[in-house]
């Protein structure tokens, strides 16, 4: 016979081992803001697909659309208290929480998919995730490519700033955002997102501007009619970690997650370059009307520059910081 003691300490050793070694699998919530169809999804499923295979199938990650998980904005707070593990949404709503990443949202800095991928994937990027953790506590892991935000509206074609006068934009809570709508001579309606497609549908405001795959994916096209084909900002959509969740895990755990955020990274790039073009055509074959710029679009980008960028050299790190992502991006100082 085992004494009392024994027995105890048997009990014990096997309830140590069994929570040491936990059988279940952990499924991570990840937040997304927009609906099917779009880069955050595209995102969102390569990131799933890759983690269980990296991981063995020990982690797997479940996506829950259209801002069921609360509004972008609200995800990054919910993310860095631990109470949300994963989400995805657009750069310009990490702003506010982490001003240094508005570096790569001054209308008219990135220019290009290949500029976006030249600044996230580089040192810059690096830069900005640690800043982000510093900032938000937030970990950024992978990056979707969205494409340039696209201005629609239901009043009118647009292809001058006069054009714009009159119109109420949507604009999200973000500052560089608003006074770039100021810099042409319109004051926006700053409005979470998820309260935009509502808003557009009851003509609370006219317009509001994303990517074509974020109209499309929001079906934007049944509330609005006219695009004009503006590049002032082109949207990145990170993918974002809480960063208690991140240092819980082993450093091995910690590598898949880092290594399942890079390859839908990759994948995000390559979905944009197949599927923009179509979706594109579909919008204008739901009936949307695209305008472009007048003058290639010089007196937007002149007074959005001119405009803008002085009033947040403070804010996103100095003018320095600035002039590290022109050069990274072969293009003059400021
Ligand atoms: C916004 O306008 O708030 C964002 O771009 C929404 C999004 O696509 O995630």
């Amino acid at each position: 016979y085992l004494s009392k003691t024994m027995r105890g300490a048997a009990v014990a050793a096997l309830l140590a081992t069994l929570t040491a070694a936990p059988a279940v699998a952990t499924e991570f919530k990840v937040a997304v803001g927009d609906g099917a169809g779009g880069t955050q999804e595209a995102l969102g499923k390569t990131f799933a697909a890759a983690l269980a295979e990296k991981s063995g199938g020990k982690h797997s990650a479940r996506l829950f659309l259209n801002g069921q998980l609360g509004d972008e904005q609200d995800t990054v707070g919910a993310a860095a208290t631990g109470t949300l593990d994963f989400s995805i949404l657009a750069i310009n709503n990490i702003t506010p929480f982490s001003p240094e990443v508005g570096s790569l949202t001054l209308p008219y800095v990135i220019l290009s998919l290949e500029d976006a991928e030249k600044v996230t994937q580089g040192p810059i990027g690096q830069r900005l995730v640690d800043k982000t953790i510093e900032n938000a506590g937030v970990r950024i892991i992978g990056w979707a490519y969205s494409g340039f935000r696209v201005l629609t509206n239901s009043s009118q074609p647009v292809s001058t700033v006069a054009d714009l006068q009159g119109l109420v934009i949507r604009v999200p809570k973000n500052e560089i955002m608003i006074e770039t709508y100021k810099s042409w001579g319109i004051s926006p309606t700053p409005m979470a997102w998820s309260e935009t497609f509502a808003a557009l549908q009851q003509k609370v405001v006219h317009g509001q501007d994303n990517p074509y795959m974020t109209v499309n994916a929001m079906k934007f096209y049944e509330v609005q009619k006219y695009i004009t084909d503006l590049r002032h900002i082109f949207s990145i959509e990170p993918l974002i970690v809480s960063e208690q969740l991140f240092q819980s895990l082993s450093p091995e755990e910690q590598q898949q997650v880092l290594d399942a955020g890079h390859e839908a990274t990759l994948a995000s790039a390559e979905f944009l370059r197949n599927e923009e073009a179509r979706i594109r055509e579909e919008l204008v074959a739901r009936g949307m009307e695209i305008t472009e710029p007048a003058d290639g679009e010089k007196e937007f980008m002149d007074r959005a520059i001119a405009g803008v960028w002085p009033k947040f050299y403070d804010s996103v790190g100095g003018k320095d910081e600035v002039n590290a992502v022109m050069a990274e991006l072969g293009r003059p100082a400021v």
